[in-house]
Order: structure tokens, then C-alpha cells, then sequence
């Protein structure tokens, strides 16, 4: 994605140079500075009855007279808020589907000023109309697509509009790492993939990448996250990756990412119908590794140390079956009920890890459980937090990222149903608040420093007819993580 700024006055935009000239309008009226050829254009369209300002409108015009740009395209926001304004440029950047448009001229009418968080949005929405998925389908590159975005700003915005231009761009190119992985069917996107990818990310950032293999995995002890991986063909993968930005005394935050590349559910077979979107169960892995290369690119005074337990969960003669008790290397027992609550058991022996970090707050992100979609949807993750303060920042990243998150609770009676006779946790609990259940059993492990965790089934990936990834939160945790060095 290439994004840049351009001044230009409100009265002045029949001048700019572009395929397509797209203005997001704010408000019941058009101002009266509005560059007048374009205003005339407007209210002919208004006139006729081919568009009007209510959010959601657009219209496309071809080769108006006096404007330089071949296509002028206006959308309505209605408010003059940033998410109707992202939502507008979307259905904007959507009327340019399919045609030869390849750089976009966009400007905000109506919205007082383009500050920092309009333009890194107005960026974040350029990169996903632009992202295509080509890996397992090459003739896919053929269709055009918009690759260049100009963000026309006044002289006086020019200074927070670039602020949130870079910071758009680098989570952009984070979101789009995030979506590519998550998108790579399970074949193509293995433990073995996954480690690949993060060496490739510290080799072009400069980070310090290591990848432990089972036997690295044996000797520490690993039990619950091997006892996953034992059923598969495929060998596990442990990344550990560290961006250091600050001095070596300073604790770093931890992020770490459910890595399962695929989920069949195991001996606890998963039913047939929408197994492949199981595919997507490494968004949290592939979030925290798109969450690292924002941060390596905006190069924040911090250290940042991401982890991903990364394999996938197979039924074979090898599987591990319910009533199986390993060791995890915290030393506590789990008794396994259910082989398809398998997040849990590789993220617990990851928090145990973390430990050595000695960090400042640890973050795990995790399509972890259809409970959580029935609560909460695809519209906001859901976020549980060891105090308030850290449920605060993780809250406010996720509205100011326009990747929102929803705090739930973790009150000690819902621990009840994770007790069992023979052993010291048991890794399912019955089907009321799954969700939270799943976290109480997490918390168990994260018990030596502040700890959020972000279950992210509901988010991660969309169904239907726009099937594909997200890229959340890639937003949020980068939003969360900038915001420990100030
Ligand atoms: N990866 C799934 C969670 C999931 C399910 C995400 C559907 C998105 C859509 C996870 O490993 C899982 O299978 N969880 C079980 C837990 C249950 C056995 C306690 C679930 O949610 O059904
Ligand atoms: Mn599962
Ligand atoms: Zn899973």
C-alpha cells in the first residue's frame, strides 16, 4: 500500500490529479468553501435524485466537466465521526472494485480538519480495499486493484495527518501479514510456515527471532502443548520473537498468539460442516506477529517479546484422549475432558514461558472458544483482565484502533467447573460461559504478572460471502502496545 499526503484547500479539489476523486461528505449540507464546479456537480446529482447525504449514499460520476480527475466519486457519511467516515471511504474504495482504478484521491468534507486518527483510518481502509489473497489462486492478481491513496489535506492538518498516516501504514502492513497467514489454508500455513514467516519478519527488522522444536519443547518441560501436537504429522513449533527497542532493564510487554494451524477438534472430533474455516484458529498467532511488525517498523522505545505455541490438533493413534492427564510446565496437572478445548493447553505452557521475561504485562490473543462468538459476535473481541487499569488500555486501544473489545468477567465462582478428582484442573468446564471459563483456566497460569488475555473467535474471520480474514486485532494490541511507552 502507498499512501501519501497532498495539500489542497476545499475550493481547490477540481485540481487534483487521480483515477478516481473520492469525497466523504459529513452533514446535511455541502460547506460553502467547497471548490464550486464540484459543488454544481453535486447538486445536479442531489437534483436529479441519484444521491442525497444520508450515510450510505454514493454516487460516481464520469468526466465532469472542469474536474480533473476522470471519476468523481462522493459518498455520504452522515456524522462527521471517523467510523461513518471509515465506513463511508469503504463504500467508496467499493465502487472502484473491478475498474482500473489504481490511485485513489480522497477528501473529508465536512469533518472540520483531518486529524490523526481520520488519516490513519482513512489509510487502514486503502490497505484492506487493497489486500487480494493470491497464494493458493495466482490468477486472482489479475484484478485491479487500488494501490495508491492521497489523503488531501489542509496546510494546517498536515503535521497530525502524517502522525496517523505513518502509524495507518505500518498497521496496515501488520493487518495485511495477519490476514495473509490467517487466509493460508492449513496445508499451506503449517507450525513449520509459521516459524518461516517470523524469521523472515526479524531478518527484514532486524529482530531476534528463535525457533524451538519438540525436543527444545521436551526439555522445558511442555506437557499440555505436546500433548496437542502428538497427534499430528506435522512438528509443533515454539516462536519467541523480540523487538528491542529500549534499554535491556526495561520489562518488556508479552505478547502471545494461539498458533493451532488447524483444528479438527482431535479424539473430541469437531462435526463436518465449516471444518475448513478451522484453518483460522493461528489468528492469534498471526495477530501478535502482525502486531510486531507494526511496532518494528514504528520502532517505539520499548521491547516487545511475542510467543507462539504453534501446532496442529489431529485424531490419530497418537492423539491424546479425554481423560488423559499431563503435566503442564507450571507443574500443575490437567486432566484433558475435551481434546478440542486445545487453545488452552498450548497457550498455558506459553504463559508459563513468559514468565522468564519478567515482563510488565503479558497479552495472549486466541480464537479460543464458539462461546464467545455467541456472546459477543464478530463486532467486539472479548477481554478479561487481572485490573482494572489494565482493562482500561486494553479498551481504550481497541476504540481508538476502531477494533473494539469487551470486557467480562472472572469472578472465582466460575472456577467451580474446572475441579476434578484426578488432577489439578481439568481443561473444560460445562457449556455455561465457555468463554469465561476458558479464561479462569488461563488465569490459573498467569498468575506472576499482570495478564490480559483477548478471545477473538468472533473476530478474527468472517464467514459467508466475504469470507476471509480480518487482521484483528492487530489494531488493538498495536494501539495497546505503543501507548506502554509513553
Ligand atoms: N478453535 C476453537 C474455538 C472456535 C470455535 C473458534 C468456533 C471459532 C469458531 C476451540 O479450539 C474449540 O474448539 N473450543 C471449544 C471448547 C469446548 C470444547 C469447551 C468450543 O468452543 O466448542
Ligand atoms: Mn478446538
Ligand atoms: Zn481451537
Amino acid at each position: 500500500m502507498d499512501a501519501r499526503l497532498q495539500t489542497a484547500s476545499l475550493d481547490k479539489l477540481a485540481s487534483v490529479a487521480a483515477d478516481a476523486l473520492l469525497l466523504v461528505v459529513a452533514g446535511d449540507n455541502l460547506p460553502a468553501n467547497l471548490d464550486p464546479t464540484i459543488a454544481a456537480a453535486l447538486k445536479a446529482a442531489i437534483k436529479m435524485g441519484d444521491f442525497d447525504l444520508k450515510a450510505g449514499k454514493s454516487v460516481l460520476l464520469h468526466s465532469v466537466e472542469g474536474v480533473k480527475a476522470p471519476r468523481l466519486i462522493l459518498t455520504a457519511s452522515g456524522k462527521a465521526h471517523v467510523k461513518s467516515a471509515r465506513n463511508a471511504l469503504q463504500a467508496g474504495l467499493a465502487a472502484c472494485k473491478g475498474k482500473p482504478v489504481r490511485h485513489v484521491a480522497v477528501a473529508f468534507v465536512g469533518f472540520g480538519s483531518v486529524d490523526a486518527v481520520l488519516a490513519e483510518q482513512a489509510v487502514l481502509t486503502a490497505n484492506d480495499a487493497a489486500y487480494l489473497y493470491s497464494h493458493t489462486k495466482p490468477s486472482a492478481s489479475k484484478d485491479a486493484r487500488v494501490e495508491k491513496l492521497t489523503v488531501l489535506v489542509d496546510k494546517a492538518d498536515v503535521r497530525l495527518a502524517r502522525q496517523g498516516l505513518e502509524r495507518g501504514l505500518a498497521i496496515g502492513s501488520g493487518v495485511s501479514l495477519a490476514r495473509e497467514l490467517a487466509n493460508r489454508p492449513g496445508n499451506h500455513c503449517t507450525p513449520t510456515v509459521l516459524a518461516d514467516q517470523a524469521r523472515e519478519l526479524g531478518r527484514v527488522h532486524g529482530l531476534k527471532v528463535e525457533v524451538l522444536d519438540r525436543r527444545a519443547v521436551e526439555r522445558l518441560g511442555m506437557g499440555s502443548f505436546l500433548s496437542v501436537a502428538q497427534g499430528s504429522e506435522e512438528p509443533l513449533r515454539f516462536i519467541v520473537a523480540k523487538y528491542e527497542g529500549a534499554a535491556r532493564s526495561k520489562a518488556p510487554v508479552v505478547l502471545v498468539g494461539k498458533g493451532i494451524t488447524f483444528d479438527t477438534g482431535g479424539i473430541s472430533l469437531k462435526p463436518g460442516a465449516e471444518m475448513d474455516e478451522m484453518k483460522y484458529d493461528m489468528g492469534g498467532a498471526a495477530s501478535v506477529l502482525g502486531a510486531l511488525r507494526a511496532v518494528a517498523e514504528l520502532k517505539p522505545k520499548l521491547n516487545l517479546v511475542v510467543l507462539v505455541p504453534a501446532c496442529e490438533n489431529m485424531p490419530s493413534g497418537r492423539a491424546v484422549k479425554p481423560g488423559d492427564v499431563v503435566t503442564s510446565m507450571s507443574g500443575q496437572t490437567i486432566e484433558i475432558l475435551n481434546t478440542d478445548a486445545e487453545g488452552r493447553l498450548i497457550l498455558c505452557d506459553a504463559l508459563t514461558y513468559a514468565e522468564r521475561f519478567k515482563p510488565s504485562v503479558v497479552v495472549d490473543v486466541a480464537t479460543l472458544t464458539g462461546a464467545c462468538v455467541i456472546a459477543l459476535g464478530g463486532v467486539r473481541s472479548g477481554m478479561y483482565a487481572s485490573d482494572d487499569e489494565l482493562a482500561t488500555a486494553l479498551s481504550q486501544a481497541g476504540e481508538a484502533a476502531l477494533d473494539p473489545c469487551w470486557r467480562m468477567p472472572l469472578d472465582e465462582e466460575y472456577d467451580e467447573g474446572l475441579k476434578t478428582h484426578f488432577a489439578d484442573v481439568a481443561n473444560i468446564a460445562g457449556r455455561a460461559g465457555g468463554s469465561i471459563t476458558a479464561a479462569k483456566f488461563l488465569q490459573r497460569f498467569a498468575s506472576k504478572y499482570r495478564w490480559g488475555h483477548l478471545d477473538i473467535a468472533g473476530t478474527a474471520w468472517k464467514g459467508g460471502a466475504a469470507k476471509g480474514a480480518t487482521g484483528r486485532p492487530v489494531g488493538l494490541l498495536t494501539h495497546f502496545v505503543l501507548a506502554q511507552a509513553e
